[in-house]
């Protein structure tokens, strides 16, 4: 059955769009997810809708390989619907998905995505680099493709 996956971070210009076009590809390199995962990414907040991803996260992705060009807009109580599981950035984007929410089956679908980091597990949360250094954005990377990989993987033994 197939699996849909949400992405959600503050401005959906930085991390959620990272983390959907980190899945993208891992889903897209395994034949046992290829073609049965949907994945998109969505922003707590509404000021950048249409906006492409920040040049900063675009630069990152494009030197180890991924195209990050998807278009922001804000995430809305019915993406509960359709999605199976709404991974956050942070812990403030874990408070405000669970005020989108609309009930406990919509809440028991908000995941943390740093709760599925193997490699960086001194980390907690996947940082907001917004306000930061070009530095900032590449850990924000790494977090992330730590995360969709052991994501990626539980997905295709059916752990999750
Ligand atoms: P993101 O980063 O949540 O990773 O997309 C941010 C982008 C924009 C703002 C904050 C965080 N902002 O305040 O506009």
């Amino acid at each position: 059955m197939k699996k849909y996956l949400l992405f959600v971070c503050l401005g959906n210009i930085c991390r959620s769009p990272a983390a959907e076009g980190v899945m993208k590809s891992v889903v897209a390199d395994d034949p046992r997810l290829d073609g049965f995962v949907e994945i998109d990414s969505a922003g707590i907040g509404a000021w950048h809708t249409g906006q492409l991803p920040d040049s900063r996260m675009r630069k990152c992705g494009a030197s180890r390989g991924y195209d990050f060009s998807s278009r922001a807009r804000q995430v809305k109580p019915q993406d509960f619907d359709r999605f199976n599981y709404v991974f956050a950035m942070d812990h403030e984007n874990v408070a405000d998905l669970n005020g989108v929410a609309r009930n406990a089956t919509d809440r028991k679908k908000i995941l943390c995505l740093a709760d599925y980091l193997t490699d960086h597990r001194d980390y907690h949360t996947v940082p907001d680099p917004y306000y930061g250094t070009q530095k900032d954005f590449e850990i924000a990377l790494d977090l992330i493709e730590d995360a969709c990989k052991e994501v990626a993987r539980l997905l295709a033994e059916e752990k999750l």
